[in-house]
């Protein structure tokens, strides 16, 4: 194998084992931080993402406190939505809320193509900013929602339970639903290339509503352009990328030639049950993951005896690499001295 690269997260993301585990938090920015939400108490998310130097602090506050591997740009998978011509605002803590929600060819019709390098700019000199801050072993990892997770949300107008907007769309107007999803494809694959090309390390691409579809409507009408977007941005940046499969096992058996460097795991599923299902479909993937969030309020020896546990389990399966992670965005009731805890166990462990 060739030489083992010098940031321990790109090392396992290329199946490498580094002397250092490496270490992250989704999510790791954000209200469960009294920084934060000082920065909060006094601009509007969206501002706070278009704000390039608002954006690299936050992005660099939870790497001050913990003693973390990567840096995620703060920003979120909505912003593209923004520049593609919705406003998008957060109603009393109700979540996203994106104006004109796309359901006809109509509205498809009307959206704008940004242009990343002009309209998203701001998140490239966001990045380019917080890689000046970080130390040679550290990765700077740029994202982008997958278009199914995107395109739920510009469809609904706002988060769902049951999505019956989306897939009154899968159901009567196919065609309208896939021109909206290699619209979001187009969009993303030169927004994640402009990512790179202000220091992003490694992508990762973020469908945390990929579990809401069936297998065969996931394989039907999702799959495609997943697997373009994912293909584009690892063959014409040549970064690694990481795909976060949301909510379940089940999409692992669809994810058959994928091309992908790591998957990432949600909670729920056990690392060995993914493992399975991956290499069941040909797929020699490194994983990422997967603490449950929720585990981070529990007692300490509790919390520490769930890491070991997953660190063990991780050990027993043997995937090509291993980055920790929790398997879902941290909650914003999180203590961050958990934080602590988790990444002194994790240094405790030998593997
Ligand atoms: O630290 C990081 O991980 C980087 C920043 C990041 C945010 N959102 C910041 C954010 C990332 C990677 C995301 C991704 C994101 N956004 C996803 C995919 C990952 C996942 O969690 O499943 C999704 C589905 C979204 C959409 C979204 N944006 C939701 C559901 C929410 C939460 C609404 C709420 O009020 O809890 C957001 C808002 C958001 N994105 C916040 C943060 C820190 C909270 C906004 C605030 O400060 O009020």
């Amino acid at each position: 194998m060739s030489q083992t690269p010098e940031k321990p997260l790109i090392a396992a993301a290329l199946g490498h084992r580094p002397s250092r585990y490496p270490a992250w938090f989704m999510r790791q920015a954000g209200r469960y931080l009294p920084e934060y939400r000082a920065i909060r108490a006094k601009v509007d998310f969206t501002t706070l993402c278009q704000s390039p130097d608002l954006a690299a602090e936050v992005t660099l506050q939870p790497l001050r406190r913990f003693d973390l591997d990567a840096a995620i740009i703060f920003s979120d998978i909505l912003i593209p939505c923004v520049a593609m011509g919705q406003a998008l605002s957060f109603d009393k803590g109700e979540g996203p809320v994106l104006s004109r929600p796309v359901r006809s060819a109509a509205d498809l019709k009307a959206l704008k193509r940004p242009d990343a390098g002009k309209d998203l700019g701001y998140v490239g000199e966001a990045i380019a900013k917080t890689k000046a801050s970080l130390q040679a072993s550290q990765t700077m990892i740029g994202f982008a929602g997958a278009p199914f997770t995107v395109a739920s949300y510009m469809i609904e107008g706002a988060g769902s339970k049951t999505f019956t907007e989306v897939k009154k769309l899968l159901f009567t107007d196919p065609s309208t639903l896939s021109g909206l999803l290699e619209l979001i494809g187009d969009v993303t694959i030169d927004y994640l290339q402009m990512q790179v090309r202000s220091g992003a390390d490694i992508l990762m691409l973020f469908d945390t509503w990929a579990g809401q579809l069936t297998g065969p409507d996931y394989r039907q009408h999702v799959y495609a352009v997943t697997k373009r977007v994912l293909s584009s941005v690892r063959t014409l940046t040549g970064v690694p990328v990481i795909y976060f499969p949301g909510q379940g096992v089940d999409k692992m058996y669809e994810l058959k030639d994928l091309e992908v460097d790591v998957i990432s795991v949600d909670w729920r599923t056990r690392i060995s049950a993914a493992q399975r299902a991956l290499q069941s479909v040909g797929l020699n993937v490194s994983l990422q993951g997967n603490l449950d969030p929720q585990t981070l309020i529990a007692p300490e020896a509790l919390l520490r005896d769930r890491v070991r546990t997953l660190l063990e389990e991780v050990r027993a399966t043997a995937p090509r690499g291993h980055i920790f992670n929790v398997g879902h965005g941290l909650l914003p009731h999180t203590p961050p001295e958990s934080l602590t805890i988790v990444l002194d166990e994790l240094r405790r462990f030998q593997y």
